[in-house]
């Protein structure tokens, strides 16, 4: 299949872009987190299609995107009056929010689970590209499943040119890291997946605290899978003697250095980490060494994302 590439689409190609995805078929496109692996909620052969893709369990559900909170009250019901802060403060923005489906809503396509993930992305290609369809959009993260998430154009490309029609390249995330996902199914919000809003300003919002659910396995089955992985194995250093010894044995070592604390080495924050990670991967660098400094062991959405990768 020839994949055409859309770069900083015009209006006439956000609707090309709509009209694909109106058949059933996938677009790639830029959100402020991640790019995502666009396709028409409730639709069969884009369902279908997203885990064929990606070959992605097929128990992981995916997030349904809107650009009017209005889609919310369709998508879900009995929402909490907590979620009316959080959307007010959050959205449209990095944050996911777990609610209990609506019936109207087939279980199949919600991985046969009574809830539903919902996010408003906050980057303009993507709300105008949801607003085009007119209805929401699943949309995982547009990479192979278990590779690092893309955070550009080329990245997307480099894991599926040629399995889908289109990819729509805004440039560069801003964000870098996937959303903050929390369970809003009743007056114990949970955070399932930490991300660039932090635990404290969602509880600073809610004025309540947010559990971190222990087996959160269960209730987000996407964080049983190893994720974020590039192939080059990753080393988390405790000290930076540990670092320098281990490195200088490697034949082409790629030495990290969280917000350049260390300026000997390559600075590293939420926005490159995983371009890091792919570029460890295409060059072919023998391992990648990361200094587990204080301020990075307080970074609790990149902590998560390293721990993942690597295990
Ligand atoms: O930033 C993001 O969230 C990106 C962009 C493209 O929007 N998307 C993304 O999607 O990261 P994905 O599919 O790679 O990750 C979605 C996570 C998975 O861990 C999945 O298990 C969880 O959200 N999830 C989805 N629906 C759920 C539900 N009903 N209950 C619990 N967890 C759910
Ligand atoms: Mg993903």
């Amino acid at each position: 299949m020839e994949t055409k590439i859309f770069v900083n689409p015009s209006d006439e190609e956000l609707d090309i872009a709509a009209d694909l995805l109106r058949k059933g078929n996938l677009v790639a496109f830029p959100t402020e987190t991640v790019y995502g692996l666009g396709g028409v909620f409730c639709n069969d052969k884009a369902h279908e299609a997203i885990y064929e893709v990606k070959g992605r369990p097929k128990d992981n559900p995916l997030i349904v995107h809107i650009s009017d909170l209005s889609f919310a009250y369709k998508l879900a019901v009995e929402i909490p009056p907590l979620f009316e802060k959080i959307a007010g403060a959050f959205f449209p923005g990095p944050l996911t929010v777990i609610l209990k489906k609506h019936p109207s809503i087939p279980k199949q396509y919600c991985c046969n689970l009574e809830t539903i993930a919902i996010r408003m992305p906050s980057n303009l290609i993507a709300s105008k590209l949801i607003a085009k369809v007119g209805y929401p959009l699943i949309a995982p993260s547009a990479n192979l499943s278990g590779k690092p998430s893309p955070t550009s154009a080329f990245d997307v490309q480099e894991d599926l040119l040629h399995k889908i029609p289109l990819i729509l390249d805004g440039g560069l995330c801003n964000i870098g890291i996937e959303s903050t996902v929390i369970s809003l199914l009743d007056n114990n919000p949970k955070l399932l997946r930490p991300g660039m809003i932090s635990k404290e300003a969602i509880e600073e919002v809610l004025g309540i605290s947010l559990s971190t659910y222990a087996g959160s396995e269960i209730l987000s089955p996407g964080t049983k899978y190893r994720h974020y992985s590039p192939l080059t194995k990753i080393y988390l250093c405790e000290t930076m003697q540990e670092l320098k010894e281990r490195s200088s044995l490697e034949r082409k070592p790629m030495v990290l250095s969280y917000l350049g604390e260390d300026p000997e080495y390559t600075a590293f924050d939420s926005t490159n980490l995983y371009s890091l990670f792919r570029t460890a991967d295409r060059k072919a660098y023998s391992s990648i060494f990361i200094y587990k400094s204080n301020k990075l062991t307080q970074d609790a959405a990149l902590m998560n994302r390293i721990s993942k990768a690597l295990s």
